[in-house]
């Protein structure tokens, strides 16, 4: 049994590489649960419908902080927890290490104020292994083809910040991953998916995990 989150900033390629590990569990019979944050259940995906809604009012940065950890809460008691008791593998899309990156990296809210959010809403509990797709910023922003047809100041002003806000965050999952080393397996994500699957698989197999 182990429980693996994947992190990285967007588009960098995580749903793929969750894809090509479930395939090769699935072959070596490992029983296993996928699931993602903010989500994971029907209350938490509510959640994650207010947090991407933007028409209305935004959410306040310590209104999302809040909203993520609720999700978070309900997500580990109902769904990840039961599944680690009950001996499956657990394959999270994004957890803990996402608020420390974009709430502390990209929206500059307190880092410690936020580690205790994260160790109440988990109660504890913590992964076995952190997998970070490192990517640039603007090999993501090449991904996904993200362009303004406007241009003109305020579109430039709104390019930068993008760029900033997301370079804050990919630095400070390069952070969490040098402080913790043996927890981290950070795969360089511009490579080819199925070399990127490899790198990890062969972690897995040094483990012990995987045969
Ligand atoms: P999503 O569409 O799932 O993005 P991705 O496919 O890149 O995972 O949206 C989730 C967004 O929520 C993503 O931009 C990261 C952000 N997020 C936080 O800011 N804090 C958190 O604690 C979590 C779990 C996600």
């Amino acid at each position: 049994m182990a429980f693996i989150v994947f992190e990285g900033i967007d588009g960098s390629g995580k749903s793929t590489l969750i894809q090509g590990l479930c395939e090769t569990l699935v072959q070596q019979n490992i029983p296993f649960k996928t699931t993602r944050e903010p989500g994971g259940t029907p209350l938490a995906e509510e959640i994650r419908s207010l947090l991407l809604r933007i028409e209305d009012e935004v959410p306040h940065p310590r209104t999302e902080l809040l909203l993520y950890q609720a999700s978070r809460a309900q997500h580990v008691e109902n769904v990840i927890r039961p599944h680690l008791e009950s001996g499956d593998w657990v394959l999270c899309d994004r957890f803990t290490s996402s608020s420390l990156a974009f709430q502390a990296g990209g929206r500059k809210l307190n880092e410690e104020k936020i580690r205790q959010l994260n160790d109440y809403a988990t109660d504890g509990l913590s992964p076995d292994l952190w997998v970070l797709l490192d990517l640039t910023v603007e090999e993501s922003e090449k991904r996904r083809q993200h362009r303004t047809d406007s241009g003109g100041l305020d579109a430039d002003r709104f390019e930068r910040e993008r760029f900033e806000f997301h370079q804050s965050v990919r630095n400070h999952y390069l952070k969490q991953a040098s402080s913790e080393p043996e927890k981290w397996l950070v795969i360089d994500a511009s490579h080819p998916p199925a070399q990127v699957l490899a790198q990890l698989l062969s972690t897995l197999k040094e483990k012990g995990w995987l045969s």
